[in-house]
């Protein structure tokens, strides 16, 4: 039996982790630590609310006291706990120092007194910035451009210090760009996905050919259990996709999906600091024997049909309904 302490298991990642691990193993415990901030939906784990090898606890990861116990009775620590929306880093980076950073710094603090046998930090590929040809390799420098990817990228380069001064057993992944259930609907895929359900317009930054290479949600958690598994420490894992899309191509498919006019484009002010492009070279990863499964179109058409059949999920979290059924559940606000 294994115990896994997954922080952020509410929000979008952690969540479809969670679902992935029950669904491939039959003999963990799973904690999972979340504060549960506007991101993070109990809802998205309704289903293991009552098996007895799932244990959710409300809790912030700067938190020592109450991280340590946590640790203590953990063997295998996954770090998704994050603020990681890029434009509301802009508007306000406070969070995201004190979460990404301080956050993991706690976690690894308690992972080194009580000891794990393995501790992931979910990175990203945002640390290595932009890159107008070529890809990145996991020995690259670091070059984060957002509030959100500095704090990350500190995280990051904290997490490997405990892996060369306290030989931690850290792994570093580093991720791009996630689509699938559950993504809150802020970011790109999941807001224009839901915008176009409601005739709304869907606000395309710039000139619209800004490049992410998108994974399915899945393949993110099943290359996580992979390097769990098969990765070394003090080891980084670059895992992409092998998607890259400009934002106006994953636009149409979208409308396309959807049967929905051009016309809902409108083209907006671009972000500040704008990552022209990310790009990730996994032959690492490959090398292992890990690579993606799922083709985009074809997840990226199960994921429209999921937003359509969970209209009521997302419904909720557009309208603001949810704090109330936070409040009703919980017995108090947000
Ligand atoms: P998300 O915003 O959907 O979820 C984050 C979760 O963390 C939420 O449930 C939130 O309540 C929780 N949380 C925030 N602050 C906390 C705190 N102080 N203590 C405990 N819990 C807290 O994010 P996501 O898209 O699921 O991303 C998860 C992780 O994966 C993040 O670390 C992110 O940087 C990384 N990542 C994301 C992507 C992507 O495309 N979304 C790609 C690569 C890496
Ligand atoms: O690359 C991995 C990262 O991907 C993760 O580390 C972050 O947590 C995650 O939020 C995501 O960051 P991005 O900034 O790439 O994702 P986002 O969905 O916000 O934007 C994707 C692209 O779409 C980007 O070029 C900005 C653009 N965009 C986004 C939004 C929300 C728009 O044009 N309009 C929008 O309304």
């Amino acid at each position: 039996m294994k115990t896994y302490l997954v922080t952020g298991g509410a929000g979008f990642i952690g969540a479809n982790y969670i679902h992935y691990l029950f669904e491939k193993y039959d003999d963990i415990h799973v904690y999972n630590l979340d504060k549960l901030t506007y991101a993070g939906n109990p809802e998205n784990l309704k289903e293991f609310e009552n098996n007895p090898n799932y244990t959710f606890i409300k809790g912030d990861i700067c938190d020592p006291e109450f991280v340590g116990p946590l640790v203590a009775k953990s063997d295998i620590v996954v770090n998704f706990a994050a603020e990681s929306h890029v434009d509301r880093s802009i508007g306000a980076p406070d969070d995201f120092i004190r979460t990404d950073v301080f956050g993991a710094f706690v976690l690894l603090e308690s992972a080194r007194k009580h000891g794990v046998e393995k501790f992931i930090q979910i990175s990203t590929d945002e640390v290595y910035g932009s890159i107008e040809k070529g890809s990145f390799v996991e020995t690259d420098p670091l070059m984060p451009s957002s509030p959100y990817s500095a704090s990350k990228s500190g995280a990051d380069r904290l997490a490997f210090s405990y892996y060369v001064t306290y030989d931690l057993p850290i792994i570093i992944s580093r991720c791009s760009n996630n689509y699938g259930p559950y993504q809150y609907p802020e970011k790109l895929i999941s807001l224009f996905i839901t915008n176009a359900f409601e005739n709304k317009q869907l606000p395309v930054y710039g000139d619209g050919k800004n490049v992410r290479d998108w994974i399915y949600v899945w393949d993110h958690c099943n290359a996580v259990d992979f390097i769990i598994h098969n990765g070394q420490n003090g080891e980084i894992y670059n895992i992409g996709g092998g998607n890259e899309r400009t934002n106006l191509e994953i636009t149409e498919f979208i409308l396309k999906a959807l049967d929905k006019p051009h016309s809902l484009i409108k083209f907006v002010t671009d972000r500040p600091g704008h990552d022209r492009r990310y790009s990730l070279d996994c032959t690492k990863l490959k090398n292992m024997g890990w690579k993606p499964e799922f083709n985009l179109e074809t997840a990226l058409q199960a994921t429209v049909n999921w937003y359509r059949e969970h209209q009521a999920w997302w419904k909720k979290i557009k309208s603001g309904e949810y704090l109330e059924y936070y409040k009703s559940h919980y017995g108090k606000s947000l």
